[in-house]
């Protein structure tokens, strides 16, 4: 707040006037924010131009800037020796330091390098790599050159590898010959091997050797050099997300490198060796803000609060929750045990369409109410409004509906890669002029805000997102078709249920069946994709024009029978009741 009232905003006091300003007069804000905080090659003349019906959002134009150059060059010239990045890799206590100057120079080199190997502004490269500052660099690398970088969450199979590096046309991916996580070894090179083998695409291969193993190389691949580091002080921020998601895209990489602060790399699992591990990790790397998912918090709490207090957790100064809905349990747990009572804890909202963080409480305001479990506030320069079914704008308290944002902001998704109709169709065209976010929330009767979960059919497994068509579309022999449903998990948020209907004739034990579905799946998209449980039917509810009934298969598996609404619609409702007859859950 003090440095974007040092902008221009002296008149404007205090937290919720700012906000109010940022709303109200949401050009100037933006324009000063971007000039105070952000060096520009060249200034924008524009501020804004966004037509919010119309999915035409434009901001800053004329304007020119390199993200890499604000992330490193300017830093490298105030503090060259300040660590930007901590990589705290697997094994706990190998943990290696980056400075800022370190990391412009790998930046640097591997710009140079793709540059030479004919990697063009524009062009899309492909980055399937665990965190770790290689990573790192080449995004900010790429950023350099201008080309575009579609990292791939490491976690991903060959197959779901194949179908990003097709879609993004990528001729290039980096990659490493071997990941580590959890003490085991993932054989990343050899699913790249795999996924090239359907992406014509792709002229080089860029392998960089995280463990000592040698892996079988091809005329395509190109073996990095490994590099240099260094040792010092500063202030950390431990944001524990994968760099293969929003999260760590905007708050372990890009957010604080462009601030100038020193960012902590999580390659490992939080109960790798032991349950204790974040804890630890605070203590030996002296972390001040220590950001993760509600996944993880309800996964350690039932480990017991002896893990949180065998280490010394007095460098935390706030702790951050991201991801997912963040129960009063997990929530009060990681505020009184892991924070002792005395940190903030933060439960942001957003999403990879938002960019960063849009709704959530004020550390910043000392004396600001915090509510467990809910986001409370917005952020600066987004103002979010509740709709109802018929589209309505919901302007009373203490109700519930679809969240939209009424106004742009500078760090929006613009349109989808290749199909901006998709982006149009998404986010703009379900409440014309408002921008949709899929989620739900309810508004407290003093305003604050607390998110619902996702309307649409995008289930979010252990902070991880995965729309169900994906799961659905497999192409196993057996199957004739079958329907993805995401229900509450007490660990991972959401699990998944998946409904299938067998071709005629096949009569297999469902045993066996399940098994190879749920092999399918980890090889086609992630372990984490994998139905906690398959119930097999004779066919799914549909509508007479042939949609499944999802509201109505989420309800059966949520055991909310009494909420199954309108079935009116539906071909025939005995598919319905034979399902409920045959349900798995909570037998
Ligand atoms: C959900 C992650 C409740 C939401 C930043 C959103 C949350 C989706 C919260 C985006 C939160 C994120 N409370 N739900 N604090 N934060 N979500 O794109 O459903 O991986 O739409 O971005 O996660 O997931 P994504």
């Amino acid at each position: 707040v003090k440095r974007l009232q040092a902008a221009g905003f002296e008149g404007v006091c205090g937290h919720s006037a700012l906000q109010e300003f940022s709303v109200s007069n949401s050009a100037s804000f933006w324009a000063a924010a971007a000039r105070q905080r952000l060096n520009w090659i060249s200034p924008f003349h524009t501020t804004q131009d966004c037509d919010l019906s119309r999915g035409e959002i434009k901001w800053f134009e004329g304007g020119k800037l390199n993200v890499s150059v604000n992330c490193l060059d300017r830093h490298v010239h105030t503090c060259p020796e300040r660590v930007a990045l901590i990589w705290e890799r697997d094994e706990p206590g190998s943990e290696v330091k980056i400075t800022y100057r370190q990391l412009l120079e790998m930046t640097c080199r591997l710009g140079n390098m793709l540059r030479r190997r004919g990697v063009r502004k524009g062009d899309c490269v492909t980055i399937y790599m665990p965190p770790c500052p290689l990573a790192v660099a080449s995004m900010l690398a790429c950023a350099r050159i201008g080309a575009a970088h579609n990292v791939v969450f490491a976690g991903f199979s060959a197959e779901a590898l194949a179908e990003r590096i097709r879609d993004a046309q990528s001729s290039t991916v980096i990659t490493v010959n071997q990941g580590v996580r959890g003490g085991k070894v993932t054989e990343l090179k050899k699913a790249v091997d795999t996924a090239l083998q359907s992406c014509p695409t792709v002229q080089q291969v860029f392998v960089a050797m995280r463990t000592e193993n040698p892996v079988a190389m091809t005329a395509r691949d190109i073996v990095m050099e490994e590099y240099v580091f260094n040792y010092s002080d500063g202030d950390v921020f431990g944001c524990v997300a994968d760099i293969g998601w929003i999260t760590g895209h905007s708050y372990s990489v890009y957010g604080p490198l462009a601030n100038g602060g020193t960012t902590v790399l999580f390659e490992s699992t939080p109960i790798y060796p032991d349950p204790g591990r974040y804890w630890e990790m605070v203590q030996r790397l002296k972390i001040n803000q220590f950001y993760g998912a509600p996944t993880a918090l309800r996964l350690l709490l039932k480990y017991g609060d002896q893990w949180v207090h065998k280490y010394d957790r007095s460098t935390l100064k706030t702790l951050g929750s991201v991801g997912e809905p963040i129960n009063t349990e997990a929530w009060e747990w990681y505020h009184r045990v892991v924070g002792d009572g005395r940190c903030p804890v933060v439960d942001t909202w957003w999403q990879t369409e938002t960019g960063g963080i849009c709704i959530t409480p004020r550390p910043s305001e000392p004396d600001a109410e915090i509510v467990p479990g809910m986001a409370m506030r917005p952020f600066f320069g987004i103002e979010p409004v509740l709709m109802d079914t018929e589209g309505k704008v919901l302007t009373s308290n203490d109700t519930s509906g679809a969240l939209c944002i009424a106004q742009p902001w500078p760090g929006m998704a613009r349109t989808i890669h290749n199909d901006h109709q998709r982006f149009t169709e998404t986010y703009c065209q379900p409440y014309p002029g408002y921008f949709f976010t899929g989620d739900g929330a309810y508004r407290s009767k003093e305003g604050y805000y607390q998110i619902t979960g996702r309307l649409d059919d995008v289930i979010n497994v252990s902070g991880h997102r995965i729309g169900t068509a994906e799961i659905e579309d497999n192409q196993y022999s057996a199957v004739a078709e079958s329907a993805i449903i995401g229900y509450p998990h007490n660990i991972k948020g959401q699990g998944v249920y998946a409904f299938v209907v067998l071709k005629k004739g096949v009569n297999a034990q469902e045993e066996e069946l399940s098994r190879q579905l749920n092999n399918m799946v980890s090889k086609k998209i992630a372990k984490y994709a994998c139905p906690d449980f398959i119930q097999f039917v004779h066919r799914l509810p549909k509508t007479r024009s042939g949609k499944i009934m999802r509201r109505v298969l989420r309800k059966v598996v949520e055991q909310d029978l009494n909420g199954l609404g309108d079935l009116s619609t539906l071909d025939d409702p005995a598919a319905v009741e034979e399902i409920i007859q045959e349900k798995k859950i909570g037998q």
